[in-house]
């Protein structure tokens, strides 16, 4: 099978979320699966010069964006069995910040252009073009055209990923015409118009051959209004085409057996080296060092629907479970940030803020703490409990999305589960689960290690969802 994938960030050459992690990772296993698998992104300016040196030039030519024909230059990479297309315009992509700028609509949709015609240059034809988020959602779209006016794309079908439904790409509906080149059929409300605007996840949700979501609980909450931000009945009237697999992660590279990054190794028959990461990370952050101290780690963006709210009221009554440590690692929005700086003042020795994006100090986090608190108002999938777990870092979550679909919650009557779980969105709630957890840390250590054997022994790898991306390819190709 042939398969293009697209997406607006792909780990390791640039990553603003977990959207870069799948499309680092999913397509290497399709690849692994004997499947010809590409994956085409924009060459950003924040492309390491490392990765710069090892791309090859292939070819240029110029879209058709509505009246006008931009410059498009495609380089070559190859990587553990894929090859990637990077997409030169040094006029939409050469920019400090990836997104955020006022003509991303723009920006997007001439990547979206270069992703249709790209195969036409190169000779890649591709069964399925597996699009992601609002950034690429006029690729299904386009191809509808497209399949009347390239023979070679008759067959061609899209595949829609959700990763994350809150942000749609809006537009007012002149861009149809004067930015899309898109004739005015397209505006009609089983396609691109939403309350007299352009919604371009919303044409993709109707246009695309299938849809899927990151996680079976997901799928599921998407009939709600207060999940699917406005798109519920656009979720409802596609219900038959749209499925929730959930995503892995990439096992090699969050491995604490090999070590890497972490102050010593351990795996989960030998849990020695757990103990020497803890110490490290409490010499690194600043935190007492206290081997019978629990740390709670939070690694994330710092915004209201990874449930900070609940996490900042609750600061003082986290501090005060017995001989508690915290750490928390992120960026985000400036309330939650003060609240964090403020505790590290207020509790030094025991609270570390780490207002910034670290790689190397989040797998530090990761190997170190020993637990993982993640209270996401909505999660489609979360990586970030899967990566913990890995590590033998307990995960405490709110049951919604992935969460739900990864943190099984602790038995005590039969000692089973991976965690710790709660269901609604109250800080009453999540400190009554986070109070069991600390307990069962301080009291039952056996239990405890039983907790960390499950997480760390979980199957978290593409395996399965890769088989289940593959059944869809089948169905809709046929092939
Ligand atoms: C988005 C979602 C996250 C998911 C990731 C990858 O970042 O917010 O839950 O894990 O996409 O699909």
């Amino acid at each position: 099978m042939n398969i293009l994938f697209a997406s607006s960030e792909v780990a390791p050459f640039i990553k603003t979320g977990g959207l870069a992690d799948v499309a680092g990772s999913l397509p290497k296993a399709l690849a692994a699966m004997g499947n010809d698998v590409r994956v085409i992104l924009p060459l950003y300016e924040g492309i390491s010069q490392d990765w710069r040196s090892q791309m090859t030039y292939l070819c240029n030519f110029h879209v058709h964006l509505a009246w006008r024909t931009p410059y498009c230059g495609i380089f070559e990479l190859q990587r553990d069995g894929v090859t990637y297309y990077f997409v030169d315009n040094e006029y939409y992509f050469k920019r400090s910040q990836i997104y955020g700028h006022y003509d991303d609509g723009e920006r997007f949709a001439f990547f979206s252009r270069a992703i249709i015609e790209t195969p036409g240059h190169i000779g890649f034809w591709p069964d399925v073009i597996h699009c992601n988020d609002w950034q690429t959602a006029l690729v299904p779209i386009y191809l509808l055209e497209e399949r009347h006016v390239v023979p070679e794309l008759r067959g061609a079908k899209s595949v829609y990923t959700i990763h994350n439904i809150e942000y749609q790409g809006r537009y007012g509906s002149q861009v149809l015409k004067d930015l899309l080149g898109l004739a005015p059929g397209y505006f009609n409300e089983h396609m691109l118009e939403y309350h007299g605007d352009v919604n371009l996840m919303k044409g993709a949700i109707y246009a695309a051959d299938y849809v899927t979501t990151v996680s079976p609980t997901y799928a599921q909450e998407l009939q709600y209004a207060f999940y699917a931000h406005g798109l519920e009945g656009v979720v409802a009237d596609n219900r038959n085409k749209i499925r929730g697999i959930l995503n892995g992660i990439d096992t090699e590279l969050y491995n604490p057996a090999n070590g890497n990054g972490l102050a010593a190794a351990f795996n989960p028959d030998d849990l020695a080296g757990k103990q020497a990461c803890k110490a490290a990370l409490q010499q690194a952050c600043g935190l007492n060092q206290d081997p019978d101290a629990p740390i709670i780690a939070c690694i994330s963006r710092l915004v209201k629907h990874k449930g900070f709210d609940l996490v900042t009221s609750s600061i003082h009554d986290i501090m005060s479970m017995h001989n508690v440590q915290m750490v928390v690692l992120g960026t985000g929005d400036w309330n939650y940030e003060e609240a964090f700086r403020h505790a590290a003042a207020q509790y030094p020795g025991r609270f570390a803020a780490h207002m910034m994006y670290s790689a190397s100090l989040s797998t530090a986090i990761y190997g170190g703490a020993d637990l993982f608190l993640m209270p996401s108002e909505a999660e489609p999938c979360g990586l970030s409990q899967m990566i913990a777990m890995r590590y033998g870092t307990v995960p405490v979550v709110r049951e919604t999305g992935g969460l739900k679909d990864t943190v099984w919650p602790y038995n005590k009557f039969t000692g089973q589960g991976r965690g710790f779980t709660f269901a609604n969105i109250s800080a009453h709630d999540m400190m009554w689960v986070l109070h069991e957890a600390v307990d069962l840390y301080h009291n039952n250590p056996k239990a405890w290690r039983g907790l960390m054997h499950a997480g760390m022994t979980a199957d978290f790898s593409w395996n399965k969802s890769a088989d289940e991306y593959l059944e869809i390819y089948g169905w809709i190709t046929g092939k």
